[in-house]
């Protein structure tokens, strides 16, 4: 729907402008047509409607220059440099000509009421229109750039402490392992190291025991094993594409993949992860895709994760018994490119999240029990390693659905 504001001080001409514009479809959108008298309702307008695609404007109202003074407003005050303004004027007071007037105020068009034909008026407008969606096109993809470039340089970092964390850790896991193993009844060593010591392994077992030092050495190895799988995660983000691609059927591996996540979910959660319904919609024609299997299957993995934790939240959530839980798995064959999708009807996110997610570290998780790495890596595999696109769409309540573009080759 395009949003148009018309503001002229004759109430005919407004009304006319209404009725012609009312029923009409622009570029394949309806219009809604806002209304106002003078400058003052004017501004009131776009201060509600700041997604107001045009505004055709008149100069001459409460004073002479009205109109130019409510371009000054929305350029300056409300920094909004994006909505398009056409001026439709009478007459001019000014005694400047239309291309100084063009010159001087940041106008997409200026026309006289009296030479102004209907045809004339719908080109221009149209024009306009097309001439918005472009700037908004451009804004998005820029807003996209920045948020990517950001994700990369996060990335990056994350990838580069890894390696700096890896040795250490290694260190620390082994030398628990060393402990265990060399306090350990079951190694016959360690009785001959004790006897040259002139001491008794049991006892000092018992002691162990009693004091709870080998349980406090599996807290730690637990912590170290965890903070391995980040470092793991992370170190994703410096792996190029350069292990091993191969064909592979991906209905077989989704539906490896399923089972998989069944049997992890059914294992750590409280919840069950077979009351969800899991709908395939496979196309049949579906050829083998070039990819490396893992990591496709760890996207899978991840989005399958958050689907059933998403419908987990809105179950808790809900008051009211809601939708049946489920989600759906997509293949489709798109020209050149394998289209997947996974839908859940989960909790949803609003659009301040759904812009972050892909964001290394973000999550909405209480500490500890995220990482906020799960999409971000999805996105790097996809992305840098595969050549793919991966994006979504949510509605907060409703769902999310993922969608992954993967090419042949
Ligand atoms: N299907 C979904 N529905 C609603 N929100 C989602 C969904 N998938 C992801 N999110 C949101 O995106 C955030 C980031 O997801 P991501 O998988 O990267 O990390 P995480 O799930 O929080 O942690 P981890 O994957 O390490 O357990 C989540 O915390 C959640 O807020
Ligand atoms: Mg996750």
């Amino acid at each position: 729907m395009w949003k148009i504001l018309v503001v002229d001080d004759e109430p005919s001409v407004l009304e006319l402008t209404e009725i012609m514009l009312r029923k009409l479809k622009l570029l394949d959108r309806e219009i809604h047509v806002i209304s106002a008298q003078d400058s003052e309702q004017a501004r009131q307008a776009m201060v509600e409607n700041p997604d107001t695609a045009l505004i055709i404007l008149d100069i001459v109202m409460e004073t002479r220059d009205s109109g130019f003074e409510f371009i000054g407003y929305v350029r300056n005050t409300l920094q909004n440099n994006t909505t398009r303004i056409v001026i439709r004027t009478g007459e001019s007071f000014t005694g400047w000509s239309p291309s100084k007037i063009a010159n001087h105020y940041d106008i997409h068009d200026y026309v006289e009421k009296t030479r102004l034909t209907k045809e004339r008026f719908l080109t221009i407008i149209t024009c306009a229109l097309r001439y918005y969606q472009h700037i908004l096109e451009r804004m998005r993809f820029e807003e996209m750039m920045v948020q990517t470039e950001k994700m990369m340089s996060v990335a990056g970092l994350a990838a580069g402490i890894s390696h700096e964390i890896n040795n250490p850790l290694n260190i620390i896991l082994q030398s628990i392992q060393n402990i265990v193993r060399h306090t350990s009844l079951d190694v016959p060593k360690n009785f001959e190291v004790a006897n040259e010591c002139s001491v008794e392994l049991e006892p000092i077992h018992a002691y162990l025991e009693k004091q709870r030092v080998f349980m406090f050495l599996g807290f730690a190895k637990e912590a170290a094993q965890r903070t391995a799988s980040i470092v793991a995660d992370m170190l994703q983000f410096s792996r190029r594409s350069d292990t091993e691609k191969e064909p592979a059927n991906l209905i077989e591996l989704v539906n490896k993949t399923v089972e998989l996540a069944r049997m992890d979910y059914n294992l750590k959660e409280q919840y069950r992860f077979d009351d969800i319904q899991i709908i395939r919609e496979f196309d049949s024609n579906i050829p083998p895709v070039v990819c490396i299997l893992t990591q496709i299957q760890q996207v899978l993995l991840n989005l399958l994760n958050n689907a059933a934790q998403a419908i987990y939240n809105q179950m808790d959530n809900a008051e009211t018994e809601t939708s049946k839980p489920q989600i759906i798995l997509r293949i489709q064959y798109k020209g050149e490119k394998i289209r997947l999708e996974v839908e859940d009807n989960g909790i949803g996110m609003d659009e301040a999240t759904s812009k972050r997610v892909f964001e290394p570290f973000f999550t909405t998780k209480e500490k500890g029990s995220g990482t906020g790495l799960g999409l971000s890596v999805s996105y790097f595999i996809i992305t840098t390693n595969h050549q793919g696109e991966m994006t979504l769409e949510s509605t907060p309540g409703l769902g999310t659905k993922f969608i992954i573009y993967l090419p042949l080759s």
